[in-house]
Parts: structure tokens; sequence; C-alpha cells
């Protein structure tokens, strides 16, 4: 099994990474950790506790950064709705979030795991720049970071830049420059891999996890005719299918500043930094086995 943490803001798509995340047998989800991004962070932590409470698991979630680093917090309602998971009743008596803040609970789940641990981000990257700075030490016992976020070509936030790393663009930079094994999971396969109309109209009469997804997905401001972007299940098709994936090895820098603050720049020809890379960067995927995929894991699910 691939031990994670899922460093989380649901969030449609966030919410639908959870459900596989929690669901898949061959993943084991150690930790949830909550931050502002879609939404507040106590919305994004309440939203993690009802994915968490609705398939009566017991992952533990911890609440996060209520801000970004320096950058003032802008959320992204207009998208994911004033809740950040719109559409769907779920329960309201939701287990306790730990008594510990995200960083201190990330610290402990990393430095106490018998594996190394994956870190699978899937809003701004704030509680794990503050974790890298307070205890560096946690970087030797993690795997890798398969991190949701970033685009080589167009933003989905302004032209250069895409939301999670514009969100908190001074945490991208610590984060890819920590020295630890990163994917970046961009735009340049997220906005490729839609799930389709057919597909989400199959989720709705599946069983009673493809119907939340989809009651919740249709509410996702930022569909087409093509379909609606799955950006955080990526990350999880990732893990599972890496064969479905091509990827490319690359430097990875963030702009931190200026009209184009956010943007992830990769050095595609190697020009600038004598081949030395930081990033693996995912650049095509296919679609299709990923629809087939989404709607075969929603399947398996007993609920
Ligand atoms: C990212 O931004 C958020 O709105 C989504 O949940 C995803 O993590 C896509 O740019
Ligand atoms: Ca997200």
């Amino acid at each position: 099994t691939i031990k994670i943490v899922m460093d989380t803001d649901p969030g449609i798509d966030d919410a639908a990474a959870l459900t596989m995340a929690l669901n898949d047998p061959q993943i084991e989800l150690k930790l949830i950790t909550s931050v502002a991004g879609n939404v507040t962070v106590d919305k994004t932590t309440k939203n993690a506790q009802k994915i968490v409470r609705f398939f009566n698991k017991k992952v533990p979630v911890a609440a996060g950064a209520k801000q970004p680093l320096i950058k003032e917090f802008e959320d992204a309602a207009r998208i994911h709705g004033e809740s950040g998971m719109p559409g769907y009743e779920f329960p309201e008596d939701l287990p306790k979030p730990l008594d510990v803040s995200a960083v201190e609970a990330l610290r402990e789940t990393i430095m106490n795991s018998d594996e190394k641990i994956t870190l699978v981000p899937t809003g701004s990257y704030t509680n794990i720049a503050l974790l890298f700075s307070e205890y560096p030490e946690v970087k030797d016992h993690i795997e890798r970071i398969v991190a949701m976020g970033g685009s080589l070509g167009k933003g989905n936030m302004t032209s250069a830049a895409e939301f999670n790393v514009f969100t908190d663009p001074d945490a991208a930079k610590i984060m890819y420059h920590a020295g630890i094994p990163i994917t970046m999971v961009g735009l340049d396969i997220t906005m490729k891999a839609l799930l389709t109309p057919e597909s989400l109209a199959k989720l709705e009469t599946m069983n009673e996890t493809g119907k939340m997804l989809h009651d919740i997905i249709i509410h996702d401001g930022d569909n087409s005719d093509q379909g609606i972007a799955m950006h955080d299940v990526n990350t999880i098709f990732y893990l599972l299918h890496p064969e479905a994936i091509k990827t490319e090895k690359m430097w990875i820098d963030i702009v931190t500043d200026g009209p184009a603050i956010g943007e992830t720049v990769g050095d595609i020809r190697g020009a600038y930094h004598d081949g030395k890379t930081n990033a693996n960067v995912c650049v095509d995927i296919d679609a299709q086995a990923f629809n087939e995929w989404f709607l075969e894991e929603v399947s398996k699910i007993n609920k």
C-alpha cells in the first residue's frame, strides 16, 4: 500500500480526491490536513470531516493555515460555492478535528510512520511550507510529494498562474526547493482529463457515493460542454496509474511577485540549470483511461 497524507481545501474536486484516497485498498490515508483555499479553513476542515463521516472512516482531520504565508487570502467560492461543497446533504454529526494544528499533526504522523510518507497536497502549500520551516527533520521521512498545482502553459486564475500556486506562491517556492522528489500535477493534464457529461450521468445512478459526487460536481462553476476538470483527483490517479500519465523532469521555479505572481516557470529546454531538475512534471494524460478509472473506483465503493 502507498501511505499518504492529504493536505486539502475541499472544494469539489478535493472531495472527489478524498473519496478515492479513503476507499482505494492500495492507498492508506493516514491523515487529512486542511488549508484555506477554495473557501475559508473553517469550511475546508468541516468539508473534509463531512467526507470522512460520509464513508464512516476513522482518518483524523487536523485544521491548518487560515491564510497564506505573505499574500492576502482570496477564496474561490465563485467556482466551489459559498460552502465549498454545495449540492448534497451530508450528515451533521461530524467527528471532532484533532486538538493539534495541521503542522503538529503532520510532524507526528510523518515522524512516527514506519515507512516513508507520500505527501499529497491538493490546496495551496501553506501548511507544507510551515512544516518544512519549523521541522526540517521531516524532510528525510517523506518519500515524495505529488502535488496538484501549477501549469507550464496558461493559468486558471490569471493568464500566468494556477489557483493553488497563485494563492500562496511563497509557500510553493519553499516546497519546490525543499529537495524532496516532487511531481507537479498541473493544468497541463488536469484540463485534458475532463470528466465527461457521459461519465457524470453514469455517476448519478451508480450508488450513493456516485450520487453524492454527481450532486456536488454539477455545482462546479468551471464546467464546459466537454466536461468538468477534476484537478485534484489526478494526484490519486497518478499514484495508482503512473503509466497513464507522461511526465518530464525539469527545473521548476515560482514567480512570487509582479504580474505573473504564482506562475510555475519550467525550464523546458534545460537551458538555465545545467540539466539539473527539481520536479517531475505531468505533461500528458490518457483522458479516457482517467474517466474509466474514475467510474470504476466509485462503482467498487460499498455505499
Ligand atoms: C485547483 O484549485 C482549486 O480550486 C481546486 O480544488 C484545485 O485544487 C485547480 O486549479
Ligand atoms: Ca483543491
